[in-house]
């Protein structure tokens, strides 16, 4: 199923909305993108919170992806994680990322429970940190020693209010 498409010169991006037939296509894109191999969990999680994880098809192939989850906080309430976004290199800065982000943060906007959003960004990786920071995220946190496997081990956490976020300009026209 498609959810939302546009076309730019000869370009067709989609947006393909995650479920438990493509699950391994996307499987497959992290482990191009990610250094972390994300486990049997790691799925569970981004299918069970229904639209908010899509992929994006570029002319017909798989070239990125958003994995969330919904946390329900005792005291905050509902909290999206974006788990992972990536795009595969060759197709970075064309604005992929940012319709797959205004994506699910239009969502969560629609939907009431959700408070905010955040996720976690390592330290050192400053194409993400300027991508967020451009979509108005703000750094909360720092963690000490949160990657296992990975170094630097350290994190940032950013934070964004979903009263005041704005999309900003994608490859999907009203992204
Ligand atoms: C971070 C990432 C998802 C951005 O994807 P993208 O499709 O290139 O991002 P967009 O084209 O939508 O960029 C939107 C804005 O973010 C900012 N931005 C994105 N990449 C940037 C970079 N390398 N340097 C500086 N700013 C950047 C810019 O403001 C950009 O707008 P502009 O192109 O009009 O200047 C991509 O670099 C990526 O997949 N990195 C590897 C995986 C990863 O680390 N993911 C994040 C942690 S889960």
């Amino acid at each position: 199923m498609i959810s939302e498409e546009s076309e730019s010169g000869n370009d067709t991006v989609s947006l393909v909305p995650a479920n438990k037939e493509n699950v391994d296509t996307l499987a497959n894109l992290n482990a191009v993108l990610f250094p972390i191999t994300y486990q049997k969990k790691f799925y569970i999680d981004c299918l069970a919170c229904g639209p908010y994880t899509v992929m994006a098809q570029l002319n017909g192939s798989i070239v990125a992806a958003i994995c969330c989850r919904l946390e329900t906080h005792q005291d905050l309430g509902v909290r999206l994680y974006i788990m992972t976004l990536g795009v595969l290199a060759p197709y970075r800065r064309r604005g992929i990322a940012n319709a797959l982000l205004g994506h699910a943060l239009r969502l969560a906007q629609q939907d009431p429970r959700i408070v905010d959003t955040y996720l976690h960004v390592q330290l050192g990786n400053e194409e993400a940190i300027a991508f967020y920071r451009s979509n108005g995220f703000e750094l909360i946190a720092t963690i000490k020693n949160y990657y296992k496997r990975i170094r630097p081990a350290d994190c940032f956490v950013f934070s964004c209010n979903l009263r005041n976020w704005q999309p900003r300009n994608s490859c999907l026209n009203h992204a």
